[in-house]
């Protein structure tokens, strides 16, 4: 084994991975080499992301994909599949963290929405492309959680129970596809600056409480996590499955 992680001949699928946190991730594994599918609503966002990581040494091609859509996630599957073949890398990155306030305020429509984009996307996925990596022996699936998922997320409980899930979900599949050569493990980042988290960041007493009290006294950046997903991705984390890395900045600590 080298110490410089090379993913060539690989084909990665990052939902979500056209900004912010897959974004990073996306470049990080086509740097490696690897073949990334970038799917999410917007084309047009992912087409420009596209065009910026052209040139690295594996290619990136963008799908539209709203992930709450059975039939879209079955296209981009499909389309990945024949464009690259099949896929050794799933990074179910997508999420909505819509639902902030009191959990007595959550509508059923609030509950339904964010299973189908932050767990049901990833089940489905799971469906679609893991058979073929069991047959093929090998395999990386990568979930990104949140701290949330670990310690109740104030005014966004609906977000911490599905985040919480997809924890879980990465230990029962670790225990199932392993044996077959498919590893789970999930990556649980702290406050990360992506529009995702702007609500917290742009907060300036969260963010001032975040910089006196946090172990690293800074909001993280979406660089800080791609490098665990290379390193999940890649063979060089063949004996870890099942786990959680939580990135953070000592925030749980
Ligand atoms: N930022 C943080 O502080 C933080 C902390 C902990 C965990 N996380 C997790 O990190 C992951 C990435 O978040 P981020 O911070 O990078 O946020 P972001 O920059 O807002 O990215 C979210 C991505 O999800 C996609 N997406 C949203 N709804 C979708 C749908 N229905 N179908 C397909 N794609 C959809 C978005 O693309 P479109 O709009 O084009 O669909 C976007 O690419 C999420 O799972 C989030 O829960 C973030």
């Amino acid at each position: 084994m080298t110490t410089s992680i090379s993913l060539v001949g690989k084909t990665a699928l990052v939902t979500g991975g056209g900004r912010g946190i897959g974004k990073a991730i996306a470049k990080r594994l086509a740097e490696a080499g690897a073949n990334v599918v970038i799917a999410s609503r917007k084309l047009e966002n992912l087409e420009a992301t596209a065009t910026e990581l052209a040139g690295l040494p594996g290619k990136v091609l963008p799908i539209a994909c709203h992930v709450g859509r059975l039939e879209e996630i079955e296209n981009l599957v499909r389309e990945t599949e024949s464009h690259f073949g099949p896929v050794d890398i799933l990074v179910n990155n997508s999420a909505t963290n819509l639902g902030q306030g009191p959990s007595l305020a959550v509508t059923d429509e609030m509950l339904d929405k964010i299973v189908e984009i932050n767990i049901k996307a990833a089940i489905r996925l799971v469906r679609l492309t893991v058979p073929k990596m069991i047959e093929r022996g090998k395999g990386s699936i990568i979930n990104i959680s949140s701290v949330a998922g670990i310690e109740p997320q104030p005014q966004g409980l609906l977000y911490s129970f599905t985040k919480a899930g997809l924890i879980m979900m990465t230990r029962g599949w670790a225990r199932e596809f392993s044996p077959h050569g498919v590893r789970c493990n999930t990556i649980a980042p702290g406050l990360i600056q992506t529009d995702f988290s702007a609500h917290f960041w742009k907060n300036e007493q969260y963010r001032s409480e975040l910089e006196t009290n946090q172990p690293i006294p800074r909001i993280g950046q979406p660089d800080e996590i791609s490098f665990a997903a290379l390193y999940l991705a890649s063979d060089e984390s063949s004996y870890v499955t099942g786990q959680v890395l939580v990135i953070d900045g000592g925030m749980t600590a």
